[in-house]
């Protein structure tokens, strides 16, 4: 799988799945935008760091993937550096816990507004490039709570991710016939910052319950994304990939 002289943008890249995601492209030698909401030079770092290692052209934009004209100056930024678009990676993404007892409406709106609404603006805004160029593949960083729920995230997170999911089979039907394909990867229990908040005793249960026994590594979900942003999956659009050691299969 080569992505010689494509470009990719990933959002959420300064660490953990976006960083694995943005590091298994640069190995592949595509031109990697970083996206993150800062701090910048932290993101800086990153995109060094992968530069150096593999030799790829790798660039860091920081903008609020909330926010649709930080995301349109950060894509016309891409448009202008590299006149191409190939690869969107929708991975930025928010959590907060609790029940519908302790959520607040200041938690739904938040987690709403970067998964849901910042995966929408970043699709909108790449769309342009890749509608002008006849080819494109959007690979959303979904959730397996946005399929079974989740009892541990505050309500919000599950449906935020159930949303993506509706918008990652609403794009690939609009935008089939411009020869663009857009899918998601549901990942479950991968080990990142996000995760890493768990006591050992939920920790020891969640792999319990994954018939592959363990969790699951930022570089697993890396492979997923893609392959399905290869000309391999060419045929393969609105699906929504389990990356998950077979916890649910669906
Ligand atoms: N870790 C897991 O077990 C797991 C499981 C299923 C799905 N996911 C999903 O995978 C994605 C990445 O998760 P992770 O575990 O690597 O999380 P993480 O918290 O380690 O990384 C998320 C990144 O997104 C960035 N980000 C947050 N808000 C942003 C914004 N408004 N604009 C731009 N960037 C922003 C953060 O700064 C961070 O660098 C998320 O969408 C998450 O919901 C993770």
């Amino acid at each position: 799988m080569t992505f010689e002289g494509r470009v990719a943008l990933v959002t959420g890249a300064a660490r953990g799945i976006g960083r694995a995601v943005a590091a298994a492209l640069a190995g592949q030698k595509a031109g990697v935008v970083l996206n993150d909401i800062g701090p910048e030079d932290k993101l800086q770092a990153v995109a060094l760091e992968l530069s150096a290692a593999t030799g790829a052209n790798v660039i860091a934009i920081v903008a609020d993937v909330k926010r649709y004209d930080e995301v349109q100056a950060m894509v016309r930024q891409v448009d202008r550096t590299f006149n191409r678009l190939d690869i969107l990676v929708n991975n930025a993404g928010i959590i907060r816990r609790g029940s519908i007892e302790t959520v607040t409406e200041q938690d739904w709106d938040d987690v709403m507004a970067v998964n849901l609404k910042g995966t929408f603006n970043c699709c909108k805004a790449a769309t342009g490039i890749m509608i002008r160029q006849k080819h494109g593949k959007i690979v959303n960083v979904s959730s397996v709570a946005g399929k079974i729920g989740d009892i541990t995230s505050a309500p919000g997170y599950g449906p935020s991710k159930a949303g993506m999911d509706a918008l990652t089979k609403t794009l690939a039907r609009q935008l089939a016939h411009y020869g663009i394909n857009v899918n998601a990867v549901a990942p479950h229990a991968i080990e990142t910052e996000m995760s890493a908040e768990w006591p050992p005793e939920k920790r020891k249960a969640i792999i319990e319950a994954i018939p592959l026994k363990r969790l699951g590594r930022p570089e697993d979900v890396a492979e997923a994304v893609l392959f399905l942003a290869s000309d391999k999956a060419a045929f393969i659009t609105g699906e929504i990939l389990d990356v998950n050691g077979g916890f649910i299969m669906d």
